[in-house]
């Protein structure tokens, strides 16, 4: 029987095959075809703990026997609240306000709506948001609106709002980056700057320095300027800390989490806002509410699995994991780079990424992306190159073998193509 489901980012014109997958431990995920695959790419960032975290799925089950879902307008629920307490503990303290939602892009859309509502509870004109150069912050139009322009949003480009864009700050690049950020938040209509916290996922794993971080933060705060840090990707340790924010010692006015915020089991998104901002949206007047919602807002199940994430951080060796992964990667780069030639060997954290030479055109629709991931595919790992660049973005748990076998085909991969 063939399938009804149209997929997302697949092109289907292209008939590759689509592996069912019935089970998932840990790191593997098994096929119904007996296949098993090393799960390098988290299944898109999500996955932290592991596939089928024991104590998540527990929170889970345990919390389907009480109370599955709730309207969040006007009513409370106490996994809700924990998730909120324990997510104040944790995150930079100037954050007083949790606002729950259901992904990264509903999380930045939110972050969006409260930078423009605080301004217009201030009476203040300004609406125009900053961001930088290659980034990707999801695929609602407003996320994509603040994302990089190109093929993926060619199409719904007339709906898309403009935006000041500062250039991407790459090694020795920095201060045209900060100059650029300067001269659009000198303009007093600038309401914020939404930025990926030291590594520009989708945009090809690009990274740059704490200090550009910390110095964009400082422009911004200057200017008062709101500072949205999107830790959609970033947080939950893949850049070696908690947030990525945290090696720059900054606080953003609003954050944005989302994947590893359930350890990855189920789909929970929050932004996180200061007191200033949620005391703009406060009066006693219903029209001057935060008018956002979507219906599943604070799922009950969702929310017991993101308290389970928190719970996990707080009583296991998590940081102790994430520092042994992050030192394999750095190991495998080195390894790899000592006997085959590619460009661009880069690291933050856990996540590892290089570029393969192409003769294709480069960038995400490089036709040897769906190449590498048949290649990989065909030897059991699941890899998902963008475009011609490679990058290893593991659950904590995986093994140094399955960690092996990963680098061991991107070798081979290297050497082939
Ligand atoms: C930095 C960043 N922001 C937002 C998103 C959108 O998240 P979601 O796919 O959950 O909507 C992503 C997704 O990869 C992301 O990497």
């Amino acid at each position: 029987m063939t399938s009804s489901v149209w997929h997302p980012f697949t092109q289907h014109g292209l008939r590759e095959p689509i592996p069912m997958v019935e089970r998932a431990e840990g790191a593997l995920l098994h096929s119904a075809e007996s296949k098993s695959y090393i799960d390098a790419i988290s299944s898109w960032w999500v996955t932290t703990h592991g596939h089928c975290n024991p104590k998540i799925m527990a929170a889970i089950a345990e919390q389907a026997g009480k109370l599955d879902q709730i309207i969040f307008a006007g009513w409370t629920h106490e996994p809700a609240e924990a998730v909120a307490a324990g997510l104040r503990a944790i995150m930079p303290q100037n954050l007083s306000r949790v606002f729950f939602s259901d992904s990264g892009s509903t999380a930045v859309e939110v972050a969006l709506k409260m930078a423009l509502g605080y301004w217009h509870a201030r009476g203040e004109a300004r609406h125009r948001i900053v961001v930088m150069e290659h980034s990707y912050h999801g695929d609602t139009i407003g996320a994509m609106s603040v994302g990089a322009r190109g093929v993926f949003n060619q199409a719904y480009e007339p709906l898309l709002f403009d935006v000041g864009t500062v250039p991407f700050p790459a090694a020795g690049t920095e201060q045209a980056t900060l100059d650029a950020l300067d001269a659009i938040c000198r303009q007093n209509d600038t309401a914020a700057f939404i930025v990926e916290p030291l590594v520009l996922g989708a945009g090809g794993m690009l990274i740059y320095t704490p200090e550009t971080l910390a110095q964009m933060h400082e422009v911004c705060a200057r200017h008062g300027v709101l500072f949205i840090a999107d830790e959609v990707m970033t947080g939950w340790g893949r850049t070696g800390t908690l947030l990525a924010c945290e090696q720059a010692g900054v606080a953003p006015d609003i954050l944005c989490l989302s994947k590893g915020l359930t350890g990855g089991a189920i789909p929970l998104a929050v932004t996180m806002a200061t007191e200033a901002i949620f005391e703009a949206h406060w009066s006693t007047e219903r029209a001057k509410m935060f008018f956002h919602s979507s219906s599943y807002t604070a799922n009950p199940l969702a929310c017991a699995a993101a308290h389970a994430n928190l719970q996990i951080w707080r009583e296991e060796p998590v940081r102790e994991r994430i520092a042994t992964l992050a030192g394999r990667q750095a190991r495998w780069l080195e390894k790899l780079e000592s006997f085959c030639h590619f460009d661009n060997a880069r690291q933050c954290g856990t996540i590892a990424a290089l570029d393969l030479k192409t003769s294709g055109e480069g960038g995400y629709l490089d036709t040897l992306a769906p190449d590498l991931m048949a290649f990989f595919r065909e030897r059991g790992i699941l890899l998902r190159p963008l475009g011609n660049t490679v990058y290893v973005m593991p659950p904590y748990c995986i093994t140094e073998d399955q960690l092996a076998d990963v680098w061991n085909a991107i070798g081979e991969a290297v050497i082939s193509f």
